[in-house]
C-alpha cells in the first residue's frame, strides 16, 4: 500500500494507474478505522481496480465547540487495517496541504436545502466543511467511484446532491450501516464512552427498530411513535438532540402519502453526540 502526503504524488499515483486503464474507487475518512470503514473499502474492492482511501481530520466541519482536538487519532493502527483488506493507497494530507491559504481564505461549497435541517441546524457550517473538503478530495483523486456510509444519511445525501448540482464525473455509493452484535452503530465517536454506557447506547437501535415495526404494522401517528422513543431513551439517562421520522428525499416530517421514510436520531450520552438513522418503507 502508497502512504501518499502529497497531492503532487497522489495525482501521479493516479494518472500512472488511469493510464494502464485501470479504475479508481475512493473512501473517504476521519481515520480510527472500524468496521464500517472497512466495510466501505471493501465494496471499493469488489467495484474498482485501484482503491484510494483518505484520512483527514477535517477542522472545516467541526464547531468551536466540538472535538476536533478530542478526536481519535491511530494512524499506524488504521494503516495496518488498510493493507488487510487490500487498499491500494491512503493519502494522508496535513491541514496546510488541505487549506494552503488559511480556513478563513478557503473557497466553499455548500448545498441548499438539505444541509439546513437536523445535523445541519445542530452543527452550523458542517455540511459546508464536509462538502468543500469532499469536493477538494474528489478534485485531487478523481475517483470513478466514491463510497460513503448510510450511517450518515444526511451526509450521504448532500453528497448525491453536490456531484449532481457540480456535474462531477464520479458515481456515488451508500453502504449500510455496520453495527455492533448490540446493534449499536459503529463509530469512532463510540470510543469515549464507558463499557457501560456502550450497553445502554444499543437501546437506540432497539427504540429505532419498534419505531420501524409499529409504522409497518400501519401506526402513522409519527410524533407519537417518536414522542415514545425519546421518553423511553431519556430514562436513560440520553438527552435528545433530535429524533424524526422524515420523508427520505425532502428530509421534511414525514405525512400519511409518504412511501419512502427515514428515521434519523441524534442522541447525547453525556457529551457524546451519536447518531443513527433507519430507512422505512410504507
Ligand atoms: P468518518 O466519520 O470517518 O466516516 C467515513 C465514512 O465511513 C463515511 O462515509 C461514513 O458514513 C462511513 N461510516 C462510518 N461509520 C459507519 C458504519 N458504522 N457503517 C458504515 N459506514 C460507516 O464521515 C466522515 O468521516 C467525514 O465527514 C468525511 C466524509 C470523511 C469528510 O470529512
Amino acid at each position: 500500500m502508497k502512504v501518499i502526503d502529497s497531492i503532487s504524488t497522489l495525482r501521479q499515483t493516479v494518472n500512472a494507474w488511469r493510464r494502464n486503464g485501470e479504475s479508481v474507487g475512493f473512501v473517504p475518512t476521519m481515520g480510527n478505522l472500524h468496521d464500517g470503514h472497512l466495510k466501505l473499502v471493501k465494496k471499493a474492492k469488489s467495484h474498482n481496480d485501484n482503491v484510494v482511501v483518505s484520512i483527514f481530520v477535517n477542522p472545516m466541519q467541526f464547531g468551536a465547540n466540538e472535538d476536533l482536538d478530542a478526536y481519535p487519532r491511530t494512524i499506524e493502527e488504521d494503516k495496518a487495517k488498510l493493507i488487510s483488506v487490500g487498499a491500494d493507497a491512503v493519502f494522508l494530507p496535513s491541514v496546510a496541504e488541505m487549506y494552503p491559504a488559511g480556513l478563513d481564505a478557503q473557497t466553499f461549497v455548500e448545498v441548499p436545502g438539505i444541509s439546513d435541517s437536523h445535523c445541519g441546524a445542530s452543527r452550523p457550517g458542517h455540511f459546508r466543511g464536509v462538502a468543500t473538503v469532499v469536493t477538494k478530495l474528489f478534485n485531487m483523486v478523481q475517483p470513478d467511484d466514491a463510497f460513503f456510509g448510510e450511517k450518515d444519511f444526511q451526509q450521504l445525501q448532500v453528497i448525491r446532491a453536490l456531484a449532481r448540482d457540480l456535474s462531477m464525473a464520479v458515481t456515488i455509493h451508500g453502504v449500510p450501516t455496520e453495527r455492533e452484535a448490540s446493534g449499536l452503530a459503529m463509530s469512532s465517536r463510540n470510543g469515549y464512552l464507558s463499557e457501560e454506557e456502550k450497553a445502554t447506547a444499543s437501546a437506540i437501535y432497539e427504540e429505532m427498530q419498534r419505531i420501524k415495526a409499529g409504522i409497518e404494522g400501519g401506526n402513522i401517528n409519527f410524533s407519537e411513535l417518536e414522542g415514545a422513543m425519546v421518553a423511553n431513551l431519556e430514562a436513560k439517562g440520553f438527552k435528545k438532540d433530535y429524533c424524526q421520522v422524515v420523508n427520505a428525499s425532502t428530509f421534511k416530517a414525514a405525512t400519511a402519502n409518504d412511501k419512502e421514510l427515514v428515521l434519523l436520531v441524534a442522541m447525547f450520552m453525556g457529551k457524546t453526540r451519536l447518531i443513527d438513522n433507519l430507512q422505512i418503507t410504507r
